[in-house]
């Protein structure tokens, strides 16, 4: 690490340069938080905690890390954007060379305004990649699949000029723009909601299932994962509800692996609550804002994943102040590193329960009065 290779300057030179050397260094080594390190002697790229990363900053933070850490993350294009901008990918392994690992898929910020989304996967990948030592047994037999922007467009036009949007940048027609990503997946699609059809809601679900480049990409990479065998589990990031929720959404049915959702939920749940004291909920889909179709949760359990999860991140400070979408700058460290530790707890618990002995076929048999059971 940076900041130990620094102490070692300080036992030299004159008692005040050596205070005033070793102030400036807990300072910078505080500010860093350790996210700077080295390893084999290359700086690895700063992750920076304290401010909301752009898109540039996001495909160029992935580019420098994929660049020093080539044996164990690779960049994949997912394509394009409405706008044309990269919807780029993170393959992560323990770089052992072994294929067909099962795989964890975790995509971020569906939804333009959830600002914690994008920064958090930033800071998986970089658990995972840099802070290897720690965390090698998430990636012992299980390769990890980050998209950490999947509505870039609609985050930068959040960013830039309207912070409350939540959608794509597409038109629906000559007044209206915006398809709401997490309503435009081929389940249930317009199910059970008049707003998913208006052009101009926030929640309109597209001009038909899969319309939108992005969800067309999260798609691809759920159907790549689970037709080779290898979709374990799909965690989609937004926030900021502090709760862990399960399919299925679109109807209150239960699934035939509920109690398995809601253990390996309560099991992150409880981790974060001994670690910071914040209560995350743990439910249905179904009982967070009722019944909705069109969510890559559903869609990600009907293609296969035997785990899905939406991990909605917290909102609120150190200070219990509630910030929802967009907590300020002195915020952002500590509630990505708490969602870290449900989103290691999650993985963690899914992995003990689907050991690579234990088929992830046949699983639980979806049960949705809109699903029939015909692959
Ligand atoms: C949506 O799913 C239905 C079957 O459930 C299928 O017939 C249809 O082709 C799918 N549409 C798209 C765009 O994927
Ligand atoms: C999360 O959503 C539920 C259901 O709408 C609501 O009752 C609850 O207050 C929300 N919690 C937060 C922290 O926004």
């Amino acid at each position: 690490m940076l900041c130990q290779s620094q102490y070692a300057v300080i036992t030299f030179g004159g008692i005040m340069w050596r205070a005033l050397f070793a102030i400036l260094v807990i300072y910078s080594c505080h500010v860093e938080g350790g996210s700077f390190r080295r390893s084999g002697g290359r700086q690895e790229p700063q992750l920076n905690l304290d401010e909301y990363p752009s898109y540039e900053d996001i495909m160029k933070y992935l580019k420098d890390l994929a660049r020093l850490n080539r044996n164990r993350i690779h960049l994949r294009d997912g394509g394009r954007s409405y706008e044309n901008r990269k919807l780029q990918m993170a393959v992560i392994s323990n770089g052992d060379g072994r294929p067909n690992k099962r795989a964890i898929f975790i995509d971020a910020a569906l939804h333009a305004r959830e600002w914690l989304c994008p920064i958090t996967a930033l800071y998986v990948i970089q658990q995972l990649v840099v802070n290897y030592q720690e965390n090698s047994y998430l990636l012992d037999d299980y390769d990890w699949v980050v998209l950490p922007l999947a509505n870039p467009d609609g985050y930068e036009y959040s960013r830039n000029v309207d912070d409350y949007w939540r959608n794509t940048r597409s038109p629906n027609n000559e007044h209206c723009y915006g398809t709401d990503l997490n309503r435009n997946f081929n389940y249930s699609w317009i199910m059970e909601s008049s707003d998913l059809k208006d052009p101009c809601s926030e929640n309109f679900a597209g001009s038909g299932p899969f319309s939108e480049p992005e969800t067309r990409t999260v798609r691809d990479i759920m159907l790549e994962l689970v037709e080779s065998n290898r979709g374990l589990m799909y965690l989609s990031l937004h926030s900021a509800n502090r709760s862990i929720y399960y399919p299925w959404r679109d109807y209150g049915e239960r699934t035939n692996n509920k109690a398995e959702h809601e253990e390996i939920a309560k099991h992150a749940a409880d981790r974060i609550y001994w670690s910071t004291g914040t209560r995350m909920s743990t439910m249905p889909g179904y009982f967070y804002h009722g019944m909705v179709g069109g969510i890559s949760l559903d869609y990600a359990f009907k293609v296969g994943f035997p785990v899905a999860f939406i991990f909605e991140m917290s909102g609120k400070d150190q200070n219990g102040v509630e910030h929802k979408f967009f907590p300020p700058s002195s915020a952002i460290r500590g509630l990505v590193q708490e969602s870290w530790l449900g989103i290691r707890s999650l993985a963690e618990k899914a992995i003990e329960k689907y050991p690579p002995s234990r088929p992830l076929w046949p699983r639980a048999k979806p049960k949705s009065k809109f699903w029939n059971w015909n692959w």
